[in-house]
């Protein structure tokens, strides 16, 4: 089986080929095959000062859809027509953006005459990560994004994901975003507070924000233009201390609610996956707490941890080979939660 995937929900936009071949009988039984990524392309909107406007970000998916499409059918080395089904990223993420990867998949699958598979975009974060770099298939999720900050299980009875912990504002990856553009870093994102951080040398304090087994990311934010700016402005503080501090103790923050939900859940492997799990530090930090406590640590590579559609595709092929119930509905959802997805494979 053959699955394109389109990822389009935020300024990625993305197509991938993902192959499972049929189970092989083997002499010792059944094999099992691991899935495949054939292809996975993308086009980045860059980050400015401005921001993200919602239709720029449409606009430019629409303009590299079909330079994607050849480039991964090419890269594939296949024919579209051998493409059994097209699974697109249905949620959640920015309305625009979500809709062109919709019409895209929709119009694709209908030319093709094979079905569409409508992916919760959380879950394939977490799929490729399962698949690709775990070693056993039950890890502790934490999954660091833009938009979402969470720890959790799945529920195998439930058949959904179980939230033990999770950002009550906004996501991990947002707070560094808008702090790269507060402290006017290059570039003004995440990862200019990751090279601004690594030169950064003398620690400020800053607000610790657990409630329980939750976080909350905005009050820091909100210190630091109020309080830490006024200080950098008047040469107290250099902006490489503010974003070295800032990560520091937003990523203590995150390291406290994982080593609960482990100790709680007594899972014996955590796997670190989404876009901001490409920050080294918190890498650091997660396996020098996995390791304290003789677990397996995972992290999704470089390629996987961003939105791309290798994971749509992957986690596609999962959701038509177990006849998942969530293949009913097709439209977008702009606030899809992880754990709103069934998980019957
Ligand atoms: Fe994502």
């Amino acid at each position: 089986m053959k699955i394109l995937g389109i990822e389009s929900t935020a300024h990625t936009f993305s197509i991938a080929i993902a192959e499972k071949k049929n189970r092989e009988k083997g002499k010792k039984g059944e094999k099992e095959e691991k899935i495949k990524i054939l292809s996975n392309v993308s086009d980045k909107y860059p980050s400015t000062l401005e921001g993200y406007i919602p239709r720029k970000l449409a606009d430019h998916h629409a303009e590299v859809f079909s330079k994607l499409l050849k480039e991964a059918i090419s890269k594939a080395n296949i024919s579209l027509s051998e493409i059994d089904a097209v699974a697109y990223s249905q949620g959640s993420g920015i309305g625009h953006c979500l809709h062109v990867g919709f019409v895209a998949a929709k119009a694709l699958s209908s030319m093709l005459d094979v079905p569409l598979v409508p992916v919760n975009h959380s879950v394939g974060h977490i799929e490729i990560g399962k698949e690709l770099y775990c070693k056993t298939n039950d890890p502790l999720v934490v999954y660091v994004s833009g938009g979402n900050t969470q720890i959790m299980t799945l529920d195998k009875t439930a058949k959904r994901y179980h939230v033990y912990g999770e950002t009550i504002d906004i996501g991990i990856g947002n707070f560094v975003d808008v702090l790269g553009r507060t402290l006017k870093l290059t570039p003004p994102d995440a990862v200019g507070v990751v090279r601004a951080a690594e030169k950064g040398k003398q620690f400020i304090d800053l607000p610790y924000t657990v409630r329980g087994m939750n976080l909350a990311f905005s009050g820091l934010q909100t210190y630091i233009e109020k309080k830490v700016l006024p200080e950098v402005a008047n040469g107290k503080y250099n902006v490489d201390d503010v974003a070295f501090s800032a990560q520091e103790t937003a990523f203590a923050m995150l390291c406290e609610t994982v080593e609960r939900a482990l100790c709680h859940t007594n899972k014996k492997e955590v796997l670190l996956c989404g876009g901001n799990a490409r920050n080294q530090r918190l890498q650091e930090m997660l396996k020098s707490m996995a390791d304290e406590h003789k677990v397996n640590f995972a992290v999704t590579s470089f390629e996987h941890s961003g939105d791309q559609a290798a994971m749509i595709a992957l986690t596609g092929i999962k959701m038509l080979e177990a006849k998942c119930p969530d293949l009913k509905s097709t439209i977008p959802r702009q606030r899809f939660r992880t754990d709103a997805s069934c998980i019957c494979w």
